[in-house]
């Protein structure tokens, strides 16, 4: 898992660990964060530095995960870092950036395990969308970000395309607003009222839908993008009047 130090794959990983997943978990910084993640998930999970937007060491941590941990049935990719720009055409190298991190690790990490989970007739795959992204108008300062999910819900339907009827489910999740401390206050207190009923999601309401995607209950739920965002991507009239 990718992206489990903090926020929503923090809480992924302790929800799936609890239910007795084995779970390895991936960051680029050795932060208190992790370093507390590790202490509490204990024995028998996996805590390491990896940037997987770096094909090679991506592939070197899938490696060493198989050999501590044994065969990769789920790949949640957690990983997905907000990127601002000046403006939408700013800098092309920004836009690399934003898409190495939030697609082409995932393309790199599914082409890693997917094709195992296949000959072995069960595997799940989880990514990470946002509940904004479906009317594509994207803010200029945040299109890079906005293309770059788009085209990962595209991809995991794609995925899910080639997982149907071998066992591997694929789904893409989208949050809306979640406190995961990420934002600055005043940006997070402003994104916030914009939900209906003015409060934002929290993390474990996203790791319960993980957790759920991951179970036998969900083995017919494949190629869907659920959001998980109160009703803050929906038309305001409809919440503002109805
Ligand atoms: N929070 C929200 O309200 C919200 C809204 C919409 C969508 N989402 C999506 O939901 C997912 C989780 O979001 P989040 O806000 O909880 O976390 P996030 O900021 O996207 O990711 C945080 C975690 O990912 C790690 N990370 C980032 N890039 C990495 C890389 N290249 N390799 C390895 N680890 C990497 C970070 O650790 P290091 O920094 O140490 O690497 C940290 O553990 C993301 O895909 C995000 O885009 C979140």
């Amino acid at each position: 898992m990718p992206g489990g130090a903090r926020g929503i794959g923090r809480a992924v990983a302790t929800a799936l660990a609890a239910d007795g997943w084995r779970v390895a978990v991936a960051a680029r910084r050795d932060s208190d964060d992790l370093r507390s993640l590790r202490d509490s998930l204990g024995d028998g999970h996996d805590v390491a530095l990896c940037d997987v937007s770096d094909d090679v060491a991506a592939g070197r941590w899938v490696d060493s995960v198989g050999e501590r941990l044994g065969p990769v049935d789920a790949l949640v990719h957690a990983a997905g870092p907000f990127a601002r720009a000046a403006r939408s055409t700013d800098d092309a190298a920004a836009w690399r950036r934003v898409f190495a991190d939030n697609l082409f690790a995932v393309v790199g990490l599914a082409g890693a395990v997917v094709p195992a989970m296949r000959e072995r007739g069960w595997g799940r795959v989880v990514v990470f969308g946002h509940a904004g992204v479906a009317t594509l108008r994207p803010p200029p300062t945040i299109a890079a970000w906005y293309a770059a999910k788009a085209a990962l819900v595209c991809f995991s339907r794609a995925l899910a395309a080639e997982g149907a009827g071998r066992g591997v489910t694929v789904n893409c999740v989208s949050p809306g607003v979640i406190d995961t401390g990420g934002m600055d206050a005043e940006t997070f207190e402003r994104m916030a009222a914009q939900v209906p009923g003015g409060v934002a999601g929290r993390p474990e309401h996203v790791a319960a839908l993980v957790r759920w995607l991951l179970s036998d209950e969900a083995a017919h739920v494949t190629g869907a993008e659920v959001t998980v965002a109160g009703g803050w991507d929906l038309p305001r009239s409809v919440y503002k009047t109805g």
